[in-house]
């Protein structure tokens, strides 16, 4: 009959602070300098308060949806005017720079990037090492877990998850309207094909997250009597397998498609269109 021990109390007695031999300090590093620089980017951007719209194709950029401020209304360029806002203008007009045209969306799209399961254990790693890495001895003395505040507030996320949601439908709705031609009726350009794989990848990233899978699968005594939930469930885990990629990868879609639309929408660059 076999025994099971139980887990030990302690970090085994190692000299080493690792036995690792592999090159371990990559991927905090990395991490670190990707993510501090998508956020003074994002962070910049945000606040610019121009180059965020184009009327002729309807483009606007996934850093101001929705656009709430007056300012998002009456938007004109290359002798083309249109208005950026289509859920209302909740914001004052206050100058350029003091608040984000998306003020609404954008802390709920950052807590849940923060409050995610995949940057929870990228930015634990790479800005607090803790632990540095696996099998790495982390630097602190004591480790206090989520179960306090402030971390006790990751516990959130399924609700930063349900308002995502509402942000995706919203960014879908913004790519649909992208697929606008210069007379208004229909047309494609390079800038609709972006936003649309942006917002294909950010539905991936937000229907592969860990609080989704338990959402739709969760709280259920069998699969059996509960068919359709239980393949949902089923694309949904297919779904979270990836999740650490899209998580990175939406990080770069959607400075893509801001970085088209800025460049589009500043003059520097026109639109390479295919139909109308
Ligand atoms: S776990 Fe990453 S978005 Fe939910």
């Amino acid at each position: 009959m076999s025994t099971v021990e139980a887990p030990a109390k302690a970090r085994a007695k190692i000299k080493e602070r690792t036995l690792r031999r592999d090159n371990w300090r990559v991927y905090p590093i990395t991490t670190l300098v990707v993510f501090t620089a998508w956020v003074v980017y994002a962070t910049i951007r945000a606040f610019w308060g121009a180059a965020f719209f184009v009327p002729e194709y309807h483009y606007l950029t996934p850093f101001y949806s929705p656009c709430l401020n007056e300012i998002c209304n009456n938007v004109t360029q290359n002798g083309h005017t249109a208005d950026a806002a289509e859920f209302g203008t909740f914001l004052p007009a206050v100058t350029r720079g003091w608040i984000p045209f998306a003020a609404v969306s954008l802390p709920f799209l950052l807590l849940f990037r923060l409050t995610c399961y995949y940057y929870r254990k990228a930015y634990y790693r790479s800005y607090w090492a803790s632990p540095p890495a696996c099998a790495v001895a982390e630097p602190h003395t004591r480790y206090t877990g989520e179960r306090r505040f402030p971390l006790i507030g990751q516990n959130l996320h399924r609700y930063f998850w349900m308002a995502a949601v509402v942000i995706s439908l919203i960014n879908t709705y913004d790519a649909i309207r992208a697929f606008q031609g210069s007379d208004g009726g229909f047309g494609v350009g390079l800038g609709s094909l972006i936003l649309l794989v942006n917002v294909i990848l950010l539905w991936g990233y937000t229907l592969s997250c860990h609080s989704c899978r338990h959402i739709v699968g969760g709280r259920l005594k069998n699969f059996s009597k509960h068919p359709v939930r239980y393949w949902m469930w089923q694309q949904v885990s297919k779904l979270n397998q990836r999740h650490g990629q899209y998580a990175l990868i939406t990080l770069g879609s959607l400075v893509v498609a801001d970085f088209y639309v800025m460049l589009v929408a500043s003059g520097t660059i026109s639109d390479l269109r295919f139909i109308n």
